[in-house]
């Protein structure tokens, strides 16, 4: 056969009661007037998948435009390696991945075909649009699935509704000159994060479990999966969403307060401890003193990521922290005053006064000292 024009990876790790039927199922549905390949990516399984694809080769007709293919992996590593290296060895400028389990329906791959055809770069058959639906699935691994995809879509500022699928096309040349690091299941959503631009169609299906044979999905996906957004969020070029980005500044600076709190106490401590002539107050004032700035610090290099170190600028930056830090404080002491004597329990005041002045911290800095938009 000539150049076919379009590769079907089909990963596979003990699927030997699918394999077959899974094969003779995509060979169906492949239009008569497409050419393909088939490229079955098996890590060594256990049960034998890879030799019974073996024996199917070689009793397999010659079909014209239609050939199967297999590349025998020594051991398994992830599915998304597993993936990336069937794509290396496709030779159609088309590329399907799709599952052997029989979740992927095969009568899917024309729609997917034409609508790369026609309409875009990325075709992702889709559970979670309008007329896709799961089946079979317990709450559980909806939950998981649900929660992955939210957490794809706002941290990575995804637009796809389902952003891990296993099921998808695309041109192979879409790739070209991308790196990937090809952790875990989620191949597509690395692909989403790294082809900026691709203009993306879904089409709706029905995701059925397996009858057959086991799911391979366990906790280390799940951890593979954490790690694998953490990446691609630090590969840049990524705008999360304001949201994400406020709360996740907020979260640096609370860490930076908690180290403040803990150098503060130590200091103030230490101080006392090592030089017995010191006043408690003088220790406590630098205790104070160096917490403020440790955090003005800290929070300059790793929270706001500010690199202007000019001495007008730093000098300025400090005293406006210092600054709010004991308006913060004040005002802490004014509300839990006030709220006590107007007739609030001590502990619930501490709790209104701790979180204002906490809150009105972060937003003052943010806001003035390092001279940020609030929002995001
Ligand atoms: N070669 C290889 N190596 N194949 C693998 C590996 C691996 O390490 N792990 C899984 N596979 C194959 C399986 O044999 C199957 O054909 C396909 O990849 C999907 O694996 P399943 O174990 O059936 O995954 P699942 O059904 O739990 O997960 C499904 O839903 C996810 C979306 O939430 C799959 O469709 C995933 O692709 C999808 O991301
Ligand atoms: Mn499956």
């Amino acid at each position: 056969m000539g150049q076919p024009q379009v590769s079907i990876i089909l990963p596979t790790y003990n699927e030997s009661q699918n394999i077959l039927r899974i094969l003779n199922s995509i060979k169906e549905s492949i239009p008569s007037a497409v050419s393909a390949q088939t490229i079955v990516v098996d890590d060594n399984s256990p049960d034998g998948t890879g030799r019974i694809v073996e024996e199917y080769l070689r009793s397999m007709i010659d079909t014209v435009g239609y050939t199967v293919e297999i590349i025998h992996r020594r051991a398994k590593t992830s599915l998304s390696s597993a993936i990336l290296q069937g794509i290396q060895h496709a030779r159609g400028d088309t590329i399907i991945v799709m599952d052997s389990d029989f979740s992927h329906p095969p009568s899917i791959i024309p729609k997917l075909i034409e609508a790369l055809r026609t309409r875009c770069d990325i075709a992702v058959a889709s559970r979670y649009i309008r007329g896709g639906k799961i089946h079979g699935w317990p709450a559980k691994r909806k939950i998981i699935s649900k929660s992955a995809t939210i957490i794809a879509k706002n941290v990575l500022n995804i637009k796809t509704a389902d952003p891990m699928s296993g099921f998808f096309a695309f041109r192979k040349n879409l790739l070209e000159g991308i790196i990937f690091d090809g952790l875990g299941f989620k191949i597509l959503m690395e692909i989403l994060v790294k082809a900026r631009g691709a203009r993306i169609v879904e089409i709706p299906y029905t995701f059925h479990d397996r009858e057959e044979g086991n799911s391979k999905f366990n906790s280390h996906i799940i951890k593979d999966y954490c790690k694998s957004v953490w990446r691609l969020y630090r590969h840049g070029g990524i705008e999360p969403r304001r949201s994400v980005r406020f709360l996740s500044k907020a979260g640096r600076f609370y860490t930076v307060g908690t180290s403040g709190f803990l150098i503060n106490y130590i200091i103030s401590l230490l101080l006392t401890h090592q030089i017995p002539e010191v006043w408690y107050l003088h220790a406590n004032i630098l205790g104070i003193a160096s917490s403020m700035t440790s955090n003005y610090i800290l929070n300059k290099i790793w929270t706001f990521q500010d690199r202007d170190f000019s001495p007008k600028r730093v000098a300025t930056q400090y005293a406006k922290f210092v600054g709010f830090s004991s308006m913060g404080a004040a005002v802490q002491l004014g509300i839990v005053f006030s709220l006590v004597e107007g007739g609030w329990s001590y502990p619930a005041s501490l709790g209104v006064g701790v979180l204002t002045a906490a809150l009105g911290n972060y937003i003052l800095n943010k806001k003035w000292t390092f001279k940020e938009r609030l929002w995001g």
